[in-house]
């Protein structure tokens, strides 16, 4: 059997080298070599991995991703998460973070079940071979059968020695991938979860006191969020407000395990909000939703201690972009408090 190629990258300055294995990207290489590249989505979507390339030749997966301005490819600016070396290559970034402190590993994973959630949600639960490494609130990259489409998908569950990953799903209407994971996708399928990734996870240090704020398609996120603090060994001295927001009253859904987790926390307030003026009225209303978008409803909500809590959001990027405006710019929360990838 010949071993896999693979390629040397060194970063300009620094004295760091890692190997990248063919087909692998600059991005999740360097993580698994424990190099902490900066980055966010790493779907071509935010920027953040930024970085020039001084030596050496990569293959582009997602030459349009928006993730690149027109000024950025005019200065031969390029994406980490989108790049795949072909030969050995030096790169310039900007300043290296911390190491991941679970490497991300790439493994095969099977479909064991699926759970209507609401009219367009869904839990898909897979299990791997291996245990499943990581923190709430961080992601995976799920490769769907054929290896054509790969999207990144929150952890809805604790890390765990089981091998199961569960993500909650929102339908994109016409999405690549949704379409397959809702239409075509039956326990026993076979897909290819890369992960964990991403800074958005529950901080075991500082405030016990947290807010989770879940748009749509974030809920899974901010659901293994609330059940890492009431797995602490100090659940009790937490107090957790979770706002969860839709459209409509029919897009909300609020799992037992969260109501059940907040049995073993100090406190545990889930609010609602619906932000359809059409549907939202009085049913809204008679409901207990809050109505307006999310992130007015924690200004409303939390008015007069906004400044007293860790902030965890996940969901639309308009609604996350919303939120750190009102929380950092509106009331001077300080942005290291707040966390959040985003989902482009
Ligand atoms: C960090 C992160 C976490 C996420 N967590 C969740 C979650 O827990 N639940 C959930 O429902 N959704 C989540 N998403 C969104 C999810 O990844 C998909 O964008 C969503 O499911 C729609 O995918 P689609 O293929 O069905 O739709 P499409 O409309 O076909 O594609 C959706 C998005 O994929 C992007 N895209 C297009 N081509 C590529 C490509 N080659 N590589 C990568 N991206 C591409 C586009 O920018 C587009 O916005 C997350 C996204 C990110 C970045
Ligand atoms: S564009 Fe690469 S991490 Fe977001």
């Amino acid at each position: 059997m010949t071993a896999p190629t693979e390629h040397l990258v060194s970063v300009d300055g620094t004295g760091v080298r890692f190997a990248c294995a063919e087909g692998d990207t600059l991005l999740r290489a360097a993580l698994r070599a424990g190099v902490g590249l900066g980055y966010e989505c790493n779907s071509g979507g935010c920027g953040s991995c930024r970085y020039d390339l001084l030596e050496g030749e990569v293959h582009d997966r997602r030459p349009d991703a928006p993730g690149l301005s027109a000024r950025d490819r005019r200065r031969g600016r390029r994406l980490a998460c989108q790049s795949e070396p072909l030969s050995d290559c030096t790169v310039r970034v900007g300043a290296l973070t911390g190491p991941a402190r679970h490497r991300p590993l790439r493994q095969t994973a099977v479909l064991r079940s699926v759970t209507p959630l609401t009219h367009d949600m869904r839990e898909f639960a897979f299990v791997a071979r291996t245990h499943a490494g990581f923190r709430p609130g961080q992601y995976a990259m799920v490769t769907l059968p054929g290896g054509q489409v790969e999207r990144a998908y929150s952890m809805s569950n604790l890390g765990n020695c089981h091998g199961e990953w569960r993500f909650v799903v929102k339908r994109v209407p016409g999405g690549r991938s949704t379409s397959v994971l809702f239409d075509a996708l039956a326990p026993g399928a076979e897909v290819v979860l890369d992960g964990p990734f991403g800074h958005a996870h529950l901080r075991e240090e500082g405030a016990r006191d947290i807010v989770c704020a879940a748009g749509g398609s974030g809920l899974g996120a901010m659901v293994s969020t609330v059940l890492g603090a009431a797995a602490r060994p100090d659940a009790g001295e937490w107090t957790v407000h979770l706002f969860c927001g839709g459209r409509t009253g029919e897009d909300l859904h609020v799992p037992e395990q969260v109501v059940r987790a907040g049995r073993r926390l100090g406190a545990l307030h889930v609010h609602t909000a619906v932000s359809d003026e059409d549907a939202a009225g009085g049913d809204a209303l008679r409901a207990g939703h809050f109505r307006g978008f999310l992130h007015e409803a924690v200004l409303d909500r939390l008015a007069g201690r906004l400044t007293d809590f860790t902030y965890y959001a996940a969901g639309p990027p308009a609604m996350t972009d919303a939120l750190a405006r009102a929380l950092v710019i509106g009331a001077g929360v300080d942005a290291d408090r707040l966390h959040y990838d985003r989902f482009c």
